[in-house]
């Protein structure tokens, strides 16, 4: 079983941008992001600080902006309308979930189409649902598509399984693969869905986007299907440093010797999603100066 280790693929992304930020004019513009961090959400904090990381290493300008959970929506789309008008600013992520009195689609359509680097405005996530990848596609789908070319795995023809419908990678994981370049049959599992375990078997390739630890088993899979496993969960272990450790949606070990490829966690689709990231604001960037 090939282990799909996100880490070298995401490397070479980061590489390629440092190359082109250093060959930028001196004393020029340079590709700025922002973080938007609503409340104390310990994951939430930890994913930010990777992509603040990862903006660092690429030779990008990152700011946070941190806001209290009890923040209003309105005052958060005020904040938003700021660093929309904010001309050095070219990519704006708002860090997810938030409170539950905000709504995320209204956050997420506040943020400029062209300056959305997460890709969840009604525009770019309508212009990918039209077959159009001149938008910004969502990081975690554009990581796994860049997992699956790195290791030379095509999907054209083949059957992909989506479990999950969420507007971070189910809906656009679904819709990109469904697109002419990757050329695939897709179906979307949910927790509507009856039979799950029927249809993820049916699968060539399996897109494990549930939000639950270790829910999919070797029940789910079929002999040398390849699993990408898009979940991180935080589980209790009184035997780890920091009294958790990390866990996908997949259960690796009921799954190892059954599928023929499986992305791990931690160390898979996670790299991938943050070097997209930069990928998107490096866009962002090229297209405020053109
Ligand atoms: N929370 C979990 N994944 C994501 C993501 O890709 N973007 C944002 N903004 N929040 C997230």
């Amino acid at each position: 079983m090939q282990l799909l280790e996100g880490t070298l693929p995401a490397q070479a992304i980061i590489d390629r941008l440092q190359s082109a930020v250093r060959a930028l004019p001196v004393g020029g513009p340079r590709p700025t992001v922002a973080f938007v961090l609503v409340g104390e959400d310990g994951p939430s904090a930890t994913y930010v600080a990777r992509k603040q990381i990862a903006a660092e290493q690429v030779g990008f300008i990152s700011r946070v902006i941190r806001l209290p959970e009890t923040v209003s929506e309105a005052a958060l789309l005020q904040v938003i309308q700021g660093l929309n008008e904010d001309a050095s600013l070219h990519g704006i992520l708002v860090q997810a979930p938030l409170p539950s009195h905000i709504c995320g689609l209204t956050i997420f359509n506040a943020v400029l189409p062209t300056k959305d680097v997460d890709g969840f405005h009604a525009q770019n996530v309508g212009r990918l649902c039209q077959g159009d990848l001149g938008g910004l596609i969502p990081c975690t789908p554009a990581g796994v598509a860049e997992l699956l070319r790195f290791y030379g795995i095509s999907t054209a023809g083949k059957h992909v399984v989506v479990l999950g419908r969420s507007l971070t990678v189910g809906r656009p994981a679904a819709f990109l693969f469904l697109e002419k370049t990757w050329n695939a049959t897709v179906t979307i599992c949910h927790t509507g869905t009856q039979n799950v375990k029927a249809i993820a078997q049916q699968a060539d390739i399996l897109i494990v986007a549930t939000g639950r630890p270790e829910w999919v088993n070797e029940t789910h899979v079929r002999p040398g299907a390849i699993v990408i496993d898009v979940g991180i969960n935080r589980v209790v272990d009184a035997a780890a440093k920091r009294g958790y450790r990390l866990v996908g949606d997949v259960d690796r070990k009921r799954v190892e010797g059954i599928a023929g490829a499986i992305s791990p966690v931690p160390g898979g689709v996670g790299p991938l999603t943050v070097a997209k990231l930069m990928d998107n604001t490096y866009l962002a960037f090229s297209h405020s100066l053109a």
